[in-house]
């Protein structure tokens, strides 16, 4: 009996070798402490959502402050280090006025060379966990503080634009994608109107729920083949908005550019890849036939712009 006690104990002790009540007191130690820490850096994220996200992101574009993902390396690309961040932080304006070249510049880049405020209870120590947060969310994909990159802003003629410039590639894309012009058919875009391997997008508007609805497809488009182009070319946000401003207005034009004659075959015979493309075609029209037959024959198709 005694004996049994004995070798129970020694066998606890393996385990524990400092005694139980030591391993149980040091987990509830490590838990609380990991829970306070997580509490605290909630709480500098917490500060930075409601001081800071009115004119930065974290990788979601400048707004009146630059975009702070890459901040510390762009930092250390013009000589500063990470205590000459915690000093601008403290004092923008002092940094400015003392001339110093990288701070010029911030504010040269600055639309209206608008100039931070200074955050009257910025101490050292919230600064460095503030850059300490964004240095963590920069290494993320995606950001909590990139914002929604979807501007609301109502669409300009410009915007219209530059969309219908992006979607023939009379102006290239930012990260270097095929314009959309070589896969889609848009109505009133060149005398053929486009590529066939992707649909027609004349009507994509109304596909897709209005032109926020096509704004957040193309920010992350969930198709396979337009994914396989646009994951590592991705569309910037003002090139979204252009896009969608332009895909509006052509919606407002009217009737698919009707592709399906004689000429339009005739063109397409001439690539190398007729074989996939008019397979793949044959499935879109089947999908789109529905709104397309009607569209087609029941409406004068309009003319080019
Ligand atoms: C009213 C707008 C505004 C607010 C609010 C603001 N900033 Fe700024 N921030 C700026 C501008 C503008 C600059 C560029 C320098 C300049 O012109 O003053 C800047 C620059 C910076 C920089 C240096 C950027 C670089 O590229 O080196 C850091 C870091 C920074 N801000 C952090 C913060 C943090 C953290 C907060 C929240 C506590 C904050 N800012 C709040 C406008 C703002
Ligand atoms: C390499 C060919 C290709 C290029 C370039 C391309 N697309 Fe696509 N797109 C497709 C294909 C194929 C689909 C059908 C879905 C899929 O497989 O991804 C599609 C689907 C779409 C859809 C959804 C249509 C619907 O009715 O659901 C939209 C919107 C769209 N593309 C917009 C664009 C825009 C805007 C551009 C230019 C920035 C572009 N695409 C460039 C091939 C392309």
């Amino acid at each position: 009996m005694n004996k049994r006690n004995t070798l129970r104990r020694a066998r606890r002790r393996t385990l524990f070798p400092f005694g139980r009540a030591i391993f149980v007191r040091t987990m509830l130690l490590t838990t609380l402490f990991s829970l306070a820490r997580n509490g605290f850096s909630q709480e500098i994220a917490e500060y930075f959502r409601t001081r800071c996200t009115s004119c930065h992101t974290i990788g979601g574009g400048r707004l009146t402050g630059p975009d702070l993902k890459n901040v510390m390396q762009r930092a250390a690309a013009n000589g500063k280090d990470r205590e000459w961040l915690i000093r601008f932080m403290q004092d923008p304006q002092a940094a400015i006025q003392s001339g110093d070249a990288y701070a010029l510049k911030l504010q040269r880049e600055t639309p209206g060379n608008a100039v931070m405020p200074t955050q009257p209870d910025m101490t050292r120590q919230l600064a460095g966990s503030l850059l300490d947060l964004i240095e963590a969310e920069t290494k993320l994909e995606r950001s909590q503080f990139a914002g929604s990159p979807i501007s609301l802003a109502p669409f300009t003629p410009e915007d219209v634009q530059l969309g219908r410039e992006l979607f023939r590639g009379s102006q290239s894309l930012a990260g270097g994608a095929p314009p959309c012009i070589s896969c889609h058919a848009v109505q009133g875009l060149a005398a053929l109107g486009g590529g066939r391997l992707g649909p027609d997008l004349t009507l994509v508007n109304e596909r897709l729920g209005g032109p926020k609805g096509v704004s957040t497809w193309l920010l992350a488009p969930p198709m396979p083949t337009m994914q396989s182009v646009f994951k590592t070319k991705p569309l910037k946000p003002e090139e979204i908005h252009a896009l969608a401003a332009f895909l509006d207005h052509s919606a407002l034009q009217g009737a698919p550019a009707d592709m399906s004659g004689p000429l339009g075959f005739f063109l397409l015979g001439l690539g190398g890849a007729v074989a996939g493309l008019v397979l793949v075609d044959g499935f879109w029209s089947k999908r789109f036939r529905s709104v397309r037959y009607p569209l087609v024959h029941g409406q004068q198709q309009e003319g080019d712009e």
